[in-house]
């Protein structure tokens, strides 16, 4: 049965309640969330008191407003297929699926997370349009993944948000961008607060292949002099084969700083 959903009209098995509960968990001053560290059970929204109450604040799921901004842009471009990788709670999931319901509910994001835990999406109408591939991203077969989207030969959209080390992002982007079609979209989260991420976008920018927009993001961890996270949109505009980004092995493992910066510096980019 196909999923209906209607546009600003949250019903209680759309999903729509179950994104706009989490939200209730969100702390807007420093961008946290208040819950469980790698949400070590359900959530349903019973629990927005207690976890309000009870937990420290926790900063992997993307800020609201980054959630947000996934759904609209989903809805804009109307992607029959997406890949994300980095799961964690399944908020920015959430949130994509949210986006393909919005722009008609044909659409399929497959996301990819070492760690399977109790997802947000699970038991919503959301979780229909959602495959999770419990799997490393470096490692997992990209023929594994388009067969989770439904034997796609292409992937629409890509959500990058996994491991922030500078070599792995390298690795991710020289395997799944030469799967996006020319104009493609591939979001990066993260960017201006991991120099390691930040120097993989230097890099895409020498490439040429895509053009290139960094939108700082609210979360402050509590620190209004550092840096905030971040995100980058870039859209496809050379074919690129796979490995086409060489990465600097004398820097494969910089994540939050580079040698000799601190969090209190710039972003790189
Ligand atoms: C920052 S969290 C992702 C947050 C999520 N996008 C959200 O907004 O709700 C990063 C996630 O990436 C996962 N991860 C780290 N390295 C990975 C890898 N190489 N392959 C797959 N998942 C990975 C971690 O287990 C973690 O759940």
């Amino acid at each position: 049965m196909n999923i209906v959903l209607k546009n600003d009209t949250p019903d209680a098995s759309s999903g729509t309640d179950t994104i706009e509960a989490f939200e209730q968990l969100y702390d807007p001053a420093t961008g946290g969330w208040y819950m469980p560290e790698w949400m070590d059970r359900p959530f349903d929204a019973s629990q927005v008191e207690e976890w309000r109450a009870t937990r420290p604040l926790w900063y992997s799921p993307v800020e609201r407003e980054v959630g947000q901004f996934y759904r609209a842009l989903t809805a804009m471009l109307r992607p029959r297929t997406v890949l994300e990788t980095g799961t964690n709670a399944g908020y920015s999931a959430a949130c994509i699926a949210r986006g393909l319901a919005d722009a008609g509910g044909t659409g399929r994001l497959v996301t990819v997370d070492l760690r399977d835990t109790p997802h947000i999406f699970r038991g919503t109408a959301l979780e229909k349009l959602i495959r999770f591939v419990n799997a490393h991203s470096l490692y997992v077969g990209t023929d594994t993944l388009l067969q989770a989207a439904g034997d796609a030969t292409q992937f629409d959209m890509l959500v990058l948000d996994a491991d922030h080390r500078y070599g792995s992002l390298v690795g991710e982007i020289n395997r799944f961008a030469p799967l996006l079609p020319l104009g493609g979209i591939m979001v990066l989260h993260d960017t201006m607060v991991y120099d390691g991420l930040g120097l993989v976008v230097r890099d895409l920018v020498a490439s040429g292949a895509f053009e290139v927009v960094n939108l700082p993001t609210p979360r402050t961890h509590g620190n209004p002099r550092g840096r905030r996270p971040g995100i980058t949109v870039a859209r496809k505009k050379l074919v690129v084969p796979p490995g086409f980004l060489v990465a600097n092995p004398a820097l494969l493992e910089v994540e939050t700083n580079l040698p000799g910066r601190t969090s209190d510096d710039p972003p790189l980019i």
